[in-house]
């Protein structure tokens, strides 16, 4: 359900080739996120300074906001290697071993959404992380022993968009943690520039503002609707994307002025139709308009939230008068 949507925020094929070239390499270009770059800009400086490896990161928020983006980033500030890898593709403990005994001093070894590791491999990363040491079995059975091996200083850097699903002692165990934050329009505006000088594609203000206004706080959406207002651009209005080009384009595409896709509406007007603007709770939600829970709380909800459309109550969710104001509505009297 969640990929077929143009507003996933989650990586798609059509982003796969383009993603690379539009990723900022410096801190310097990575635009917005503040506090998260000058608190970088201080630990990278100063672990530089000691000659030592950063402080293990965890970052954390919402798809496409620029985590494995200022990941790499990090990698290049500090001039070490990056070595990449995610939780659903370490398997065994063997491999967790393995990608560990391959790190040399003071390299990064970035682990994409690391709160799907399982139990048994975190348990590899907490001497690794603590005491740059791994534990590892030799042999089987009644002869088997545990020898301890050390490692390389190295830096963790974790990602993760539900940092809720991290167990305690692994998220304990990172002395940096750094939330990123949707993106203003203003900061939306400057990265989409960026983007089409990249892709030497013309765009005026008018134009960038009205896919800045509708990509929802985030740069991978805002890049990707860049690319399909090109199109359209090229064909129909001599491949420049004026304002007018970007409207006809996102509105047929039936993204809403404020980036609302049919999902977002459906949900919104399910809660006002059916649960009377609620307190409606998130499973009775997600079964009523056919989706899964994790969606609606990683996906649909944060934007929703951050517009002020809905408000999350101990009884469950509610439509706030901004939100009914969206369809041209006004709350129930209560
Ligand atoms: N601060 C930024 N400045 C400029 N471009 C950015 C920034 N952050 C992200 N981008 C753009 O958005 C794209 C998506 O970012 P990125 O892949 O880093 O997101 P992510 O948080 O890792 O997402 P996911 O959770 O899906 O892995 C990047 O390729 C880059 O083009
Ligand atoms: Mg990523």
């Amino acid at each position: 359900m969640e990929n077929r949507r143009i507003l996933t925020t989650g990586l798609r094929e059509e982003d796969r080739e383009l993603e690379p070239k539009l990723r900022p390499a410096t801190l310097e270009s990575y635009i917005g996120q503040e506090s998260v770059k000058e608190n970088m800009r201080v630990f990278i400086e100063a672990a530089k300074q000691r000659k030592e490896a950063l402080d293990h990161v965890l970052l954390y928020g919402p798809p496409g906001l620029g985590k494995t983006t200022l990941s790499n980033i990090i990698a290049n500030e500090m001039d070490v290697h990056i070595k990449t890898t995610s939780g659903p593709a370490i398997e065994r403990p063997g491999d967790m071993a393995a990608v560990l005994n391959s790190l040399n001093e003071g390299d990064i070894l970035f682990i994409d959404e690391i709160h799907r590791l399982n139990r048994m491999i975190e348990e590899i990363l907490y001497p690794a992380m603590e005491d740059f040491v791994i534990d590892i079995m030799i042999g089987k059975g009644p002869g088997a022993r545990s020898v301890r091996l050390d490692l390389p200083r190295f830096t963790l850097i974790g990602a993760t968009t539900r940092i809720g699903l991290l167990t305690a002692p692994l998220r304990d165990r990172f002395g940096v943690v750094q939330r990123l934050e949707p993106y203003s329009v203003e900061n939306l505006k400057i990265i989409l520039k960026r983007s089409a000088a990249v892709l030497q594609v013309e765009m005026e203000e008018g134009g960038a503002e009205e896919i800045a206004r509708r990509s929802r706080g985030t740069p991978r959406l805002a890049n990707r609707m860049l690319k399909r207002v090109r199109d359209f651009a090229q064909v129909r209005y001599d491949g420049v994307i004026t304002e007018e080009v970007a409207r006809f384009a996102l509105d047929l595409l039936d993204i809403d002025k404020v980036g609302l896709d049919q999902t977002d509406r459906k949900m919104l007007l399910t809660m006002i139709e059916k649960f009377g603007g609620g307190p409606v709770g998130l499973d009775t939600l997600a079964a009523s308009i056919n989706e899964e829970s994790e969606t609606i709380e990683d996906v649909y909800e944060p934007y929703l939230l951050q517009l002020g459309y809905i408000q999350r109550t101990p009884r469950g969710r509610v439509v706030t008068r901004l939100g009914y104001a969206h369809f041209g509505m006004t709350p129930p009297e209560n």
